[in-house]
């Protein structure tokens, strides 16, 4: 055995390796629709009712979202409108898209593609272009293209994952648009993973009752942002980098969203940019460590999207739901929560507790598989590591012993690397694993034109939104290979729309702050402290050294149900 874990989890281990061959000769039953509900209702974040509280302003007041995001939604802007001169337009383009993923790049090239020249797209990010979670997204990407399968099974299978809380015609367009995205990304060169005979491999994600998980072995998003990021460079669209949005421009006499001011992150200039259509693409929550959970993310996704839309008036759902992937590296503890891919259990790695038993069919949705795991810990069958963190076992080397020697290195080699770095070998070793907080399934409510809309169900003229900051598809559960997917159908279709608005408008719009007034007046109405301010843009680790820190392992073992 190698020299990666201590003592004490090296004899853990024993355990797993005895149990090996009985366990490979069961077939574990999966759950009824009831013990799945029961499950997660007892065990899931979502169900603590100390993570949640109702919002007290804005257009969805009375909705329930989890505390974190409660707290910037009632919180002051950064940009103050005294201090911000609008008189000088920086950029005055037909469309501005927000953000630095997969959303944002497919909709500035469908924007491209619908008519509207490169010089009059802008794409604003936080970060360096393609920092984002799209390209840390491994396991593959969903489409209903084979025989055996039907877009009306992928609808299913997704309706079902999200607890048939999603807005039905947005599911019906994610995977009626699926099979052509897959085309359009190979015709754009993505090395997909094919047979000798040129055919596409195709895997089980959870919840899914066929195989549509098209990949590029465990660096799906990457291979993804490669081809599309290298489309938009080629076509020579403007990038505007280290730029994030801090507040949303409105034309004072319509109310239509008519641009943004950016912050330049290295000068700490402001820029205003005045636009025709704006797209949010910012991606979602998952650097707020709700409930005091580690994350998957990347260091942008502080939910600035949800913040600036839900000031011009877009009605937000779902944000009382939020996805924590089942296993997030619980040890090493210097990669905490960084994702270990489903694949891995697609290709066959049972979940194990410390008395070596399987305890959950690996392939049920992520939040059935979370709780099955959240309950091991809490009732004593999980493995704590020498500082206290507790988890279960993924047996990685099962997946050699069912598949053939070499299957490991060859479709995880990415998860093979970043194990072997900490002196751990997959190939040989189980990886010790934990939920970890990885998506927002809601956001903010769009229709089919990635309109974003208010409560009342009438679009905010000027404002689209594609992506993860959007709510409705995925219901209150995401399954596996959807978001990817998500990102570039709603992004293609952000910009198709786009370009469709921009033709249709032949005037300049105005710019103000107008929509800041009623909000503004709505959070001294509730005395909103002044110094909580949004969006965060960044989290803030060094004022708060407990924030990765908050132990949700060790929390979760004193919480009582
Ligand atoms: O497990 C994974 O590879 C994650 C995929 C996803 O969130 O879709």
């Amino acid at each position: 055995m190698s020299e990666g874990y201590p003592l004490e989890l090296r004899k853990a281990i024993r355990v797993v390796e005895e149990t090996r061959e009985e366990r490979l000769k069961k077939k574990y039953r999966r759950l009824t629709l009831e013990e799945r509900d029961e499950l997660v209702k007892k065990w899931h974040p979502d169900y603590r009712p100390d993570t949640k509280r109702e919002l007290k302003v804005g257009p969805s007041r009375g909705a329930i979202v989890y505390n974190e995001v409660a707290d910037l939604l009632e919180a002051w802007p950064i940009a103050d409108p005294s201090k911000i001169d609008l008189s000088t337009i920086d950029y005055d383009v037909d469309i501005l898209i927000i953000g630095g993923g997969g959303a944002a790049a497919s909709a500035a090239l469908w924007s491209l593609y619908s008519g509207i020249e490169p010089d009059n797209i802008l794409i604003a990010t936080k970060l360096r272009f393609g920092d984002a979670n799209t390209v840390k997204a491994q396991g593959g990407i969903q489409a209903a293209d084979r025989p055996v399968d039907s877009p009306v099974r992928h609808y299913l299978d997704t309706i079902g994952g999200g607890h048939f809380a999603n807005k039905p015609e947005l599911v019906r367009a994610l995977v009626m648009d699926a099979p052509f995205i897959i085309k359009w990304l190979e015709d754009l060169g993505m090395m997909f993973d094919k047979t000798g005979e040129g055919e596409m491999i195709e895997y089980s994600g959870g919840g899914a009752s066929r195989r549509r998980l098209h990949c590029a072995r465990d660096y799906t998003g990457l291979e993804i942002m490669r081809v599309i990021r290298d489309e938009v460079l080629n076509k020579g669209i403007n990038i505007l980098e280290f730029s994030p949005a801090i507040e949303l421009l409105t034309d004072p006499e319509t109310g239509a969203v008519s641009g943004a001011v950016l912050w330049n992150l290295e000068t700490s200039e402001y820029i205003i940019v005045r636009s025709k259509v704006t797209i949010l693409a910012t991606g979602g929550f998952g650097r707020l460590h709700l409930a005091g959970f580690p994350t998957t993310n990347h260091y942008g996704a502080t939910a600035d999207g949800i913040v600036l839309a839900y000031r011009v008036g877009a009605n937000l759902r779902d944000l009382d739901s939020a996805q924590y992937h089942p296993t997030g590296v619980a040890y090493p503890e210097a990669i905490l929560g960084e994702l270990i891919t489903e694949k891995c259990r697609s290709l066959g790695a049972q979940l194990v507790n410390v008395n070596g038993e399987q305890f959950i069919y690996e392939l049920e949705p992520r939040d059935v598989v979370a709780s099955a795991i959240i309950r091991e810990c809490a009732e004593g069958r999980g493995v704590l590591t020498p500082t206290g963190v507790c988890g279960v076992w993924l047996d990685l080397p099962m997946i050699d012993m069912i598949r053939g020697p070499g299957t490991i290195k060859k479709n995880l080699p990415a998860m093979y690397r970043q194990f072997k770095r900490h002196g751990i070998d997959i190939t040989e070793e189980p990886v010790l694993t934990y939920p970890t907080l990885h998506y927002q399934n809601g956001g903010i409510e769009i229709n089919v034109y990635a309109q974003v809309l208010t409560p009342q169900g009438t679009p905010i003229p000027g404002l689209l939104a594609a992506g993860e900051v959007t709510g409705g598809v995925h219901g209150k559960n995401r399954l596996m290979g959807n978001s990817l997917l998500d990102i570039l159908v709603f992004g293609r279709r952000a910009g198709m729309t786009a370009a469709r608005i921009v033709k249709e408008t032949s005037s300049k719009p105005k710019i103000s702050f107008k929509h800041l007034e009623k909000y503004t007046a709505e959070l001294e109405k509730i005395n909103v402290p002044k110094t909580r301010k949004a969006p965060i843009i960044l989290p803030d680790y060094r004022g708060n050294p407990d924030y990765r820190g908050k132990n949700p392992y060790l929390k979760i073992l004193e919480i009582t149900y």
